[in-house]
């Protein structure tokens, strides 16, 4: 049987960070609608493992190893999948990552790679495709925000900014492309079960320890519905839907304080 990316032989669905959490449950759901993929993450067993995992969808699987923490990696990757001759018809810029603590302690050189990874790798892998779909009539593209990017986001101060970052610009371009056959939509998920908090050192946090967590797959279900439906962005989960409600009525003065208790670590009194 010939292998399509729903729209069309030859086509591809990129999705950055496709081996775990959010990212793996996307390369899940849309293998599982027929899509061709190509899966970017750093660790190539993981990358080998999880081309394994979704053979059984019978759609065609690239793997390429990147590290998106440096942005010459971005411009990289796009050239590579130019040079293979492959079609990206549908870009989910997923991989992201945080960190914990608060600013004054953080240290700076994980903080600006995570605004590398985050912001920079993200806008140039959108302009790069963009281009191509433009050029093509049609394209998708989906970003992973989060409610995080409707709060600033104490314990988390740069990550919830590189989040605000995300959302608007999802938003801003998506209103520059609508006419032109590009979909833009942004994902925003709450706290997910996933080893972000792990890499993020914040596995000691309330939100964390004393949270009630989403399941990556119904986030990741969220998020395929939104793109196909053509929606600017969903909130998944109801929970993370009020309080994205409430938050934008409040504040940001009286949503930080509430955010610095949710996020402060657990055994702070
Ligand atoms: N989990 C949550 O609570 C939550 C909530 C809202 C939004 N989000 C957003 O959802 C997205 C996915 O998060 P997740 O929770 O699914 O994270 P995760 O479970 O830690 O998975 C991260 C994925 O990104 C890849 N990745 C990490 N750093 C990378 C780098 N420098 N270059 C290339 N790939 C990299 C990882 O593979 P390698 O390590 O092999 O590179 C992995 O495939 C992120 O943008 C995150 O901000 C998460």
């Amino acid at each position: 049987m010939e292998k399509t990316n729903s729209g069309g032989a030859g086509r591809y669905t990129l999705i950055t960070g496709g081996t775990q959490g959010i990212g793996y449950e996307l390369a899940r759901v849309f293998a599982m609608n027929g899509h061709n993929l190509i899966l970017v993450a750093r660790d190539e067993d993981e990358l080998a493992s999880t081309k394994d995992a979704l053979q059984i969808f019978n759609v065609d699987i690239v793997t390429i190893s990147k590290d998106l923490f440096e942005v010459d990696n971005a411009f990289e990757l796009y050239e590579e999948i130019k040079d293979r001759d492959l079609e990206v018809d549908i870009l989910v810029n997923n991989a992201g990552q945080g960190q914990y603590g608060k600013f004054a302690d953080t240290d700076i050189w994980r903080e600006l790679s995570i605004i590398q990874l985050n912001i920079s790798s993200l806008i140039v892998l959108t302009k790069e495709f963009l281009y191509d779909m433009l050029a093509n009539g049609h394209g998708k593209i989906l970003n992973l925000s989060s409610i995080a990017s409707k709060t600033p986001g104490p314990w988390q101060s740069v990550y919830h900014g590189t989040k605000a970052f995300v959302q608007s610009f999802t938003e801003a371009l998506r209103n520059e492309v609508k006419d032109q056959g590009i979909v833009v939509t942004a994902l925003l998920p709450g706290a997910t079960d996933t080893d972000f908090f792990s890499k993020a050192d914040m596995l000691d946090s309330k939100a964390v320890r004393e949270g009630n967590l989403a399941d990556a797959s119904k986030v990741a279900e969220d998020g395929y519905k939104a793109l196909m439906r053509g929606d600017d962005m969903v909130v998944s989960g109801f929970k993370n839907k009020m309080q994205v409600v409430i938050s934008n009525i409040l504040p940001d003065s009286v949503v930080a304080e509430s955010v610095n208790k949710q996020q402060r670590p657990a055994d702070d009194k």
